[in-house]
């Protein structure tokens, strides 16, 4: 499901939520690193027309801290947990009878004089969100009553998001300026947004203040950034896999230590986008270059050794 149904299917919701005057069931956001899970969360609560409470999964420490948030929820109101897969076993188990039934189940004391007491929530909506929903467990997913993907966005997409950042900055670009920008952003709006305040930069202080194509790909040559998006960190990657580990496959965990990487920043961050265009794929024993990472360096797929586990690739 792109966006735009994304967004049709939740504005069907909350309509139906509002003129019912109930709560809006709990969402389950998830999709790559910036691509507004979070902006769409407090979107979500506006439409709604109700508060948003936001907080974390790393945050939230205690069962008792998350039951503290819970009965502060006012009537309808939105409690928004981002990195909800973080979230501590404990603190998890307190969730369930809440967003099931709307009830706090507590333990008061501990041993044989330890009793649980059950506390009524008012009517709430938890919106949560994740990079990684393979890290929920069935449970916890299963609990949520709306559940959409956000993927990266289309050129045509971040296209119209750079152009209306732009007006917002007050910079001056043309269309060709545009496209250079949306074409180099991996498909997330963060990343847009971050390089066309780059290019405004290089734009100001190189080129008379106006992005023109030329000007976005001379400041993009500086940056380092390529006509992929690619930047230091996935070249090292892909060139990693391709010559240290004869294209692969290479575990993850393995990846991560002959790059210096975090193997969460390679699955959460790198290794998410290079799927979707293709310059690597997943296989049971780990990460392989594709012909395309291949030609895009300029190196010959080689003969025999590695190319075997490629060949059902191309
Ligand atoms: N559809 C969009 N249109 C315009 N700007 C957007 C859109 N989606 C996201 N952005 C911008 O991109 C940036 C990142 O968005 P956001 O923080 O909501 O992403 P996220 O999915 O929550 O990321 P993370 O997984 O890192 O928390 C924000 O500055 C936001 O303004
Ligand atoms: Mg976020």
């Amino acid at each position: 499901m792109g966006q735009p149904q994304v967004v049709a299917n939740l504005r069907v919701a909350i309509e139906a939520a509002r003129s019912r005057g109930e709560a809006l069931d709990h969402v389950l956001l998830f999709g790559p690193p910036g691509v507004g899970k979070t902006s769409l969360a407090h979107v979500i609560a506006t439409e709604l027309g109700v508060t948003i409470k936001a907080t974390a999964g790393p945050i939230i420490e205690r069962a008792g801290d998350l039951a503290a948030l819970l009965t502060a929820l006012d009537s309808r109101e939105v409690i928004f947990i981002d990195e909800i897969h973080r979230l501590d076993a404990k603190v998890e188990e307190i969730l369930y009878p809440a967003l099931e039934d709307s009830t706090l189940d507590l333990m008061i004391g501990t041993g044989p004089g330890a009793r649980s007491m059950k506390i009524p929530l008012k009517p709430f909506t938890l919106i949560a969100a994740t990079t990684r929903a393979g890290l929920l467990t069935a449970p916890l997913r299963g609990r949520f009553g709306i559940v959409h993907r956000l993927d990266f966005y289309s050129e045509a997409d971040l296209h119209r998001i750079v152009t209306r950042s732009a007006r917002i900055l007050g910079v001056p670009m043309d269309a060709e300026g545009a496209t250079v920008i949306a074409h180099r952003s991996r498909g997330t709006p963060r990343i847009a947004n971050r390089l066309l305040r780059r290019v405004r930069d290089f734009a100001q202080v190189r080129a008379g203040g106006v992005i023109t194509a030329a000007v976005a790909r001379d400041a993009c040559a500086l940056l380092e950034v390529d006509e992929h998006g690619f930047d230091e960190v996935d070249r090292k990657l892909l060139l990693t896999i391709i010559d240290k580990f004869g294209g692969g496959p290479v575990g993850v965990g393995a990846l991560a230590a002959a790059i210096s990487e975090e193997t969460d920043a390679i699955e959460d961050i790198y290794e998410p986008y290079l799927l979707q265009i293709g310059f690597i794929d997943r296989t049971p024993r780990g990460r392989i270059a594709t012909r395309r990472a291949y030609e895009h360096f300029g190196r010959a797929v080689s003969e025999g050794g590695p190319a075997q586990n490629q060949k059902k690739l191309f």
